[in-house]
């Protein structure tokens, strides 16, 4: 039986012209048994005759926020309600502008908003859209909400123009369906253990010592190891993410308080990753009151004491003592540094990345990742974060769980 069986699924379908694709994409989905309702803008009626996905889905077509026919069939928070996912295939670049808005003047857009199920995209546009500034803020506040994206694909355009904004082929798209509701049950009955972000180290009332860590690489490891089935504990430092489904956040904010709940949540935990980028260092002392700058003079020092290493504490417990993973963001020989990181803070598995690289790293959506352990490295190609969570989380529960 298909991983779609009675798998209910909402498509979203915008103005482009990518929206004939779609009616190839509704027949694959059904072919797998899939329950599929169509929802069209009035842009992509431009294109297509809401009759064709009638069709081919069995289902009448939404097409109207407020149509009293349609409201008495399945209202429009039932709908909602109703969907297992929500897939808008094409993703115009207005229906990502609107969704980063937040708005709801549509059905499309108000069936977002109001339903729980997980939101992905195809966005299909001219490339010079799609690289717009506008464009690409929408897209990565949709990321940082969760928003799944699936493509574009670079390659020529209906327009003549050549680069990324192609909608992904229906066959692809079907693909990125099955393997979201395939079970992925790797940690199954397991506790997860994930620090994330920076730490802040207050220095008086209002200042404090800190870094440019997003944290979107632990919170990434945090659903992928949530999906697999795993009780997860995140401990976040100062970030602007959102929880991810179905996981216990704690937020934290100077690396003793984060050391504490790390303590406390690894007595308790399988596997523990540490994803945070700790601050090494925080004020000797905390001011009480605001420190006034010393008129006269042109220098100053602060002076700092260690924080401890949190992993390593973790790692280097005799009892009760977690799979622990750790991070090394490194600037030069990764991987010889990296393995020197694993064995001085006895760590199982360190998950290594070159931070000098482009659109790596820190604040960035994507990351190159070595995983090292004590058999050797593998690399994993260049991915986005929530998509290298899912296989670092796989590779790290089958590690954990062979041990
Ligand atoms: N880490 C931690 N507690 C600290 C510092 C780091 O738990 N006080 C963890 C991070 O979460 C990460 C790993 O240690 O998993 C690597 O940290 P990194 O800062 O790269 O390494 P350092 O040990 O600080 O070494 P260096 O700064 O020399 O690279």
């Amino acid at each position: 039986m298909s991983s779609l069986a009675q798998k209910r699924i909402l498509l979203g379908i915008s103005g482009g012209i990518a929206a004939y694709k779609s009616a190839d994409l509704v027949r694959r989905l059904k072919e797998r048994d899939a329950d599929v309702r169509v929802v069209m803008t009035a842009g992509a009626r431009e294109f297509v005759q809401p009759l064709t996905y009638q069709a081919l889905s069995g289902n009448p077509v939404h097409t109207d926020l407020l149509d009293p026919a349609a409201e008495a069939a399945m209202g429009h928070i039932e709908l909602a309600k109703w969907a297992e996912l929500i897939l808008i295939a094409p993703a115009s670049a207005q229906v990502l502008a609107k969704l980063a808005c937040g708005m709801a003047d549509d059905l499309l857009t108000t069936l977002c908003l109001a339903s729980e199920a997980p939101l992905a995209v195809a966005p299909a546009m001219n490339q010079a859209m799609w690289r717009n500034a506008a464009t690409a803020a929408n897209a990565k506040t949709l990321v940082e909400r969760g928003v799944l994206f699936w493509g574009p694909a670079a390659g020529s355009q209906a327009c003549g123009d050549v680069g990324p904004g192609r909608m992904l082929e229906p066959d692809a798209l079907v693909a990125e369906v099955e393997s979201l509701f395939r079970p992925q049950r790797s940690l199954a009955g397991k506790k997860v253990t994930i620090t994330a972000g920076p730490t802040r180290e207050a220095l008086d009332p209002v200042r404090y010592l800190s870094n440019h860590s997003s944290g979107k690489m632990g919170f990434a490891l945090a659903t992928a190891a949530q999906r697999a089935g795993a009780e997860v504990t995140l401990i976040a430092g100062p970030v602007q993410l959102a929880t991810p489904p179905g996981v216990k956040r704690i937020d934290v904010t100077g690396a003793l308080d984060m050391r504490d709940a790390a303590e406390r949540a690894a007595d308790l935990c399988d596997i523990f990753i540490g994803a945070a980028a700790v601050a090494d260092f925080r004020p000797a002392e905390v001011s009480a009151q605001k420190i006034k700058k010393k008129d006269d003079s042109e220098r100053d020092s602060l002076a700092l004491v260690k924080n401890p290493d949190i992993v390593a504490g973790i790692a280097g417990r005799s009892q009760r003592r977690p799979f622990t993973v750790g991070f090394a963001a490194e600037t030069e020989k990764v991987v010889e540094h990296a393995q020197a990181k694993l064995a001085r803070k006895k760590l199982d598995l360190i998950i290594a990345n070159d931070v000098t690289a482009a659109d790596s790293g820190f604040n960035s959506d994507r990351n190159t990742v070595t995983v090292i352990d004590a058999n050797g490295s593998t690399s994993l190609p260049p991915a986005l974060k929530t998509e290298l969570a899912e296989q670092l989380i796989n590779l790290i529960a089958e590690r954990a769980l062979t041990q």
